[in-house]
């Protein structure tokens, strides 16, 4: 799909504070950077993310969402990287059921010290989203009519 060039890719980033939360910290400190256009949401531990909050996310306008935990075996909360990990496959599945490309949701697991490798992911999480385009939901739902006046035309 081609993209207007001034396409730029709103995502989320749900990071668990123990880890990618301070990794994103580091890539930003150590100017290895990662695209502005993704938007931090330093959670508690990626356990806590539920589907309700990724879909939730692409329903309010992100073009996509990362999950980002400690690496598999090092959750400070032994199996939340592990839940978190079912519930963006889940997601995923949900969005090809309803026609929607599962690469807009994705979940990497990094340490704190992994600045690089976060910064790394994000650009290619921006690159995946930007080739796949605006977010169909957020487009269908900035173009359908107010909801007031839905219910006058009824009327
Ligand atoms: Fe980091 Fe659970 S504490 S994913």
């Amino acid at each position: 799909m081609t993209q207007s060039p001034e396409f730029e890719p709103q995502i989320v980033a749900f990071c668990c504070l123990h880890c990618a939360y301070a990794a994103a910290d580091l890539a930003g400190g150590s100017r290895c950077g990662y695209p502005s256009s993704i938007k931090i949401v330093a959670v508690p531990c990626t356990g806590r993310v539920d589907s309700l909050h990724l879909v939730k996310a692409l329903e309010d306008g992100a073009d996509g969402v990362m999950v980002a935990g400690c690496l598999p075996g090092r959750c400070h909360f032994q199996t939340g990287n592990l839940h978190a990990n079912q519930r963006v496959e889940h997601v995923r599945h949900l969005l090809e059921e309803i026609g929607l490309e599962a690469d807009r949701v994705r979940m990497i697991n990094v340490s704190a010290g992994m600045g690089v490798q976060f910064a790394e992911r994000a650009k290619e999480m921006a690159e995946t989203i930007t080739a796949l385009g605006p977010n169909p939901l957020h487009v269908r739902k900035a173009k359908a009519p107010p909801r007031e006046t839905a219910m006058e035309e009824t009327n």
